[in-house]
């Protein structure tokens, strides 16, 4: 019996150990190993999903991002970044963000305002006016209230960039706020912004980023409200070239963080990406504006393109027809909010 268990042990074993010399358990060969696998247990991968053209205020803020990063690790965290929408439209960015499958985004900020109502307070319009005042908005007390809103949602709020002012490009001329009327005009998904086209008595018809160009192409929307970085890059202009210089509203990106993936991070990781962020703020708000400036330029130079400038008594019609929206805010509870809008706005006035 004592001799029967001793070679059925035996056989195990030496079973195991031919499965295991199969599979190179035991092999004396070298694993291939190059110079590109060297700490890569170490290495830290940042998946950064925007819908824009990578020659915007975003897109060029979001590879800037990616070059601080790796270069303050020492390219032990590597950012890549995945612009044009071309692994989430701009909805499913935010669920593949909350599902940890990108771990980075950077939204405008009228696209959280389905979960977050109190950031509709930057799609008020004709409250900014001037690049000044913007900064100063999405530097200030207002900026850091709402980014610490997010915790409300599981996500780490880092920062904003600015992508500027909106305007209209649309396929009839709008020169004044009447103009607007039986338009149907392509927006986001805020409240706010959709109210203010049907006290113009148009209709907005929100839709996703990536669906803009079709529905123009196929003449299913009148008009749309964008930054010329966008309206330029994404060849809005082909198709609606009429562009009314407007500067209704404001187009402010939050950059955030899956907050699972932020808190899994070192504080000394953590400490470089905050201040890759920092140290290039100032140089995003004015790429925002070099950039846009940069491509109204070249819409000017184009043929077929009218740029239509709204004049002050034109403006006044257009902010008449939008001003019960302000009250429309408030009486929902955002009165703080609107005034910390104010108040960050009148910091710049002191000056
Ligand atoms: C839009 O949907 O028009 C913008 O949010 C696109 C963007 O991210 O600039």
């Amino acid at each position: 019996m004592k001799y029967f268990v001793a070679s059925a042990v035996l056989t195990i074993l030496l079973v195991i150990g031919l499965i295991a010399y199969q599979q190179g358990a035991f092999s004396k060969e070298k694993i291939a190993y190059d110079d590109e696998q060297v700490g890569l247990d170490d290495q830290i991968i940042i998946n950064f999903s925007h819908v824009v053209a990578e020659n915007t205020p975003k897109g060029m803020a979001a590879k800037k991002f990616a070059e601080l990063v790796e270069e303050k690790s020492g390219g032990r965290i590597m950012v890549k970044v995945y612009p044009d929408g071309m692994l989430y439209s701009d909805y499913d960015e935010l669920e593949a963000l909350l599902d940890n499958e990108v771990q980075m985004i950077a939204p405008t900020t009228s696209k959280m305002t389905e979960r977050l109502p109190s950031w509709q307070v930057l799609d008020l319009p004709f409250v900014i006016e001037t690049n000044e005042q913007l900064k100063a908005v999405l530097t200030g007390e207002l900026s850091g209230k709402l980014l610490e809103e997010l915790s409300k949602l599981h996500i780490k709020g880092l920062t904003f960039w600015s992508n500027g002012f909106k305007q209209i490009s649309s396929n009839q001329p709008i020169i004044r706020a009447e103009d607007f009327k039986g338009k149907q005009i392509r927006t986001m998904g805020s409240d706010i912004i959709k109210e203010q086209y049907r006290k113009l008595n148009a209709e907005p018809i929100p839709l996703n980023f990536d669906d803009v160009y079709y529905e123009i192409q196929n003449q299913l929307i009148d008009a749309q409200e964008n930054t010329i970085s966008n309206i330029y890059s994404k060849k809005f202009y082909t198709m609606e070239n009429h562009i009314t210089l407007s500067n209704h509203g404001i187009m402010a990106y939050a950059v955030m963080m899956n907050e699972n993936f932020w808190n899994s991070l070192t504080e000394e990781d953590q400490q470089i990406i905050i201040e890759s962020l920092e140290e290039m703020q100032e140089w995003q708000f004015e790429l925002a504006e070099r950039i846009n400036g940069e491509f109204l330029e070249k819409l000017y130079k184009e043929p077929n393109v009218e740029i239509i400038q709204l004049n002050e008594q034109n403006k006044k019609q257009w902010m008449q027809s939008v001003s019960p929206l302000y009250e429309y805010f408030n009486q929902k509870g955002n009165g703080t909010y609107f005034n910390l809008l104010l108040q960050d706005i009148d910091k710049v006035e002191d000056f």
